[in-house]
């Protein structure tokens, strides 16, 4: 295999500069990706800036790849062929035989890989995955469009089929970036009611544009407390404090808060307000299912 081109950051927050690396023959299961287009999510960010202490210098972030099938190992399964269109996003290998695995939960298995640590990503010419973590692509998605669903997309998507979403519920995203702005799209796409809790308030015309039907300060306590147990679902996208008692009050009875932004600092629970309306709270990992 020939040398990949990519982009590298050799430290925490160090800008990303031209970098070649050697990367090894192909191992048997891996799949090997021409990178068409890659998306860039705040976990790139992250990573680069080591805010989580697990990054791995070089680092070539990028884990929203779209591209084409280069080669594949000779022990991959599945239908994948040289040409295909696949994508690849957080994930990039897990260890295929331990009891998550094996149960369709490799997105939870410990020995999970990152693509892009301890692995390079996908702002390279070439990235390669597992098998099982090359997603086939419909020919029918615009390339340059589906980078984006392979993380933060589908880390939105998930719960609405997980938790069994109804078109009757009524669902909020707290934060409108990258996952938010899909998380609304989304929702309104199920039938939900939407409501989008945002603190710019510039962004109120476009989330509404995106499917939000009302449009709530997520840094106006009493604005949120206005709304209190009017949610079934209520995703947390931010990866700052917020008011979370304010936030886990709009959760309705038999409703959920689920966390999937990266938020450092602990978030409080009052239990009473989980018992009291046989709420949940819970996060999860970028995941199909
Ligand atoms: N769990 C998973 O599987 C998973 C997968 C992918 C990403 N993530 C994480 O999800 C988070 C969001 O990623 P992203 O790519 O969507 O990031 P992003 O585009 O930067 O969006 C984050 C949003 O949070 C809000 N926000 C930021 N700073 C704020 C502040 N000081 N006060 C209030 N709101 C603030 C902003 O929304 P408003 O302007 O609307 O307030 C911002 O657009 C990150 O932590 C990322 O690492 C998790
Ligand atoms: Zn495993
Ligand atoms: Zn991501």
């Amino acid at each position: 295999m020939s040398l990949i081109r990519a982009w590298a950051a050799q430290g925490p927050k160090q800008a990303l500069a031209p970098y070649q690396f050697d990367p090894g023959p192909l191992r048997p299961e891996e799949v090997e990706v021409a990178v068409e287009y890659c998306g860039i999510c705040h976990s790139d960010l992250s990573v680069w800036n080591n805010d989580w202490g697990f990054s791995q210098y070089p680092l070539v972030p990028g884990h929203e790849a779209i591209g084409r099938v280069v080669a594949v190992g000779e022990q991959a399964r599945g239908f994948l062929q040289v040409g295909q269109r696949v994508g690849i996003g957080w994930t990039a290998e897990s260890c295929m035989h331990c009891r998550l695995c094996l149960a369709g939960d490799q997105h939870l298995c410990a020995q999970a890989v990152p693509t892009m640590v301890g692995r390079h990503g996908a702002f390279a010419e070439r990235v390669r995955a597992h098998w099982a973590w090359t997603i086939p692509v419909p020919d029918g998605l615009d390339a340059g469009a589906a980078g984006p669903l392979l993380c933060g997309g589908v880390t939105v998507f998930a719960p609405f089929a997980a938790f069994g979403v109804k078109p009757t519920g009524r669902v909020g995203v707290v934060g409108i970036g990258g996952l938010g702005h899909m998380a609304l799209q989304f929702a309104a796409a199920w039938g939900c009611e939407v409501t989008a809790f945002t603190s710019s308030e510039s962004k109120s015309a476009e989330a509404r544009g995106f499917g939000a039907h009302r449009v709530v300060s997520s840094r106006g306590s009493d604005a949120i407390r206005a709304i209190a147990g009017s949610l079934d679902l209520l995703l947390v996208t931010v990866n700052v404090p917020l008011d979370w008692a304010a936030l886990l009050a709009t959760v309705a009875p038999h409703g959920r808060m689920h966390v999937v932004g990266a938020v450092l600092e602990p978030i409080p629970v009052n239990a009473f307000d989980l018992i009291g309306r046989s709420a949940v709270f819970r996060g999860r990992p970028p995941a199909r299912r």
